[in-house]
């Protein structure tokens, strides 16, 4: 699938689109998690349910869109903006707005900044909560590494948690397909979104009014964002549904695709 490229407020945003063009679907747009690209939905798209157009944004700096200046400040707040402008752009009024990890806190900062073009949302291996102290230590850590090293040290230290033991022990193509959208992306990408994830805002307030359909997507093999996680935000959305797809971890629409795929196609076709 080839990637498409919207030129607005003297920015590209790139983005992957199962049906370009057709403003006769519906849209879900699918955000991704650190340090991949929209690349990481390509199974999800390829099989888009029916009457559905499945949109998957390059987070600001990653695959084809711009990376903010260096003199400013970098915020989740960017992701949110980037997707509300391109949703606009498309002429997409209301959105199932989904995201994996890193994905979830841009979508929690989307429900935060435009509440009237949200038709449901899909929380996948996320958490709610901003990091503690010992977190954001680890982020200035991460951010040296990268720093010195680039994107492909960050792949190596972060490789082992981001898929889940099943997936490291019978499924090699995962850990290749992971290692390669990494080494896709720049250091300043990386480095942009360790900055915004470490200074993000506490999202738990927003679920409880939050009054949308809600899908809640967990790897039961995820160290990162453990199912308690999920657990805890299945527990604040009224009406939601938890999903907990076995035999993955983390990145469990990669390594499970077909579970996943087909949760997100159920949660769709229910609305
Ligand atoms: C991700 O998968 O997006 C990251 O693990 C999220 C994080 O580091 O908080």
């Amino acid at each position: 699938m080839n990637r498409l490229y919207c030129h607005t407020g003297g920015r590209t945003l790139a983005y992957l689109d199962s049906a370009p063009g057709d403003l006769t679907k519906r849209v879900c747009m699918l955000l991704h998690a650190f340090p991949l690209g929209a690349g990481m939905w390509a199974p999800q798209l390829r099989e888009a349910p029916s009457g559905w157009r499945l949109i998957a944004c390059d987070l600001r700096g990653f695959g084809g869109s711009t990376e903010t200046g260096r003199d400013e400040a970098p915020v989740m707040a960017d992701y949110a903006d980037d997707c509300i402008d391109l949703l606009r752009e498309l002429g997409v009024a209301r959105a199932v707005v989904g995201g994996l990890s890193m994905g979830g806190y841009a979508a929690f900062e989307v429900i935060r900044r435009a509440p009237g073009l949200i038709e449901a949302v899909v929380l996948a291996d996320t958490r709610a909560g901003a990091d503690t102290p010992q977190g954001r230590e680890s982020r200035r850590q991460m951010i040296a590494l990268v720093d010195r090293d680039g994107p492909a040290a960050v792949a190596d230290d972060m490789l082992p948690r981001l898929i889940g033991p099943t997936s490291h022990a019978s499924r090699p193509d995962v850990g290749a397909t992971v290692r390669r959208l990494i080494l896709q992306q720049t250091s300043a990408a990386v480095r942009g979104a360790i900055l915004r994830m470490m200074t993000r805002a506490d999202s738990t307030p927003l679920l409880r009014p939050l009054a949308v359909p809600a899908l809640v997507i967990v790897g039961e093999e995820d160290e990162l964002t453990p199912v308690e996680e999920s657990r805890r935000i299945a527990g604040e959305l009224a009406g939601s549904r938890l999903v907990v797809l076995p035999r993955a971890g983390h990145l469990s629409n990669l390594e499970v695709p077909e579970l996943f795929t087909r949760a997100l196609a159920e949660f769709l076709k229910g609305l």
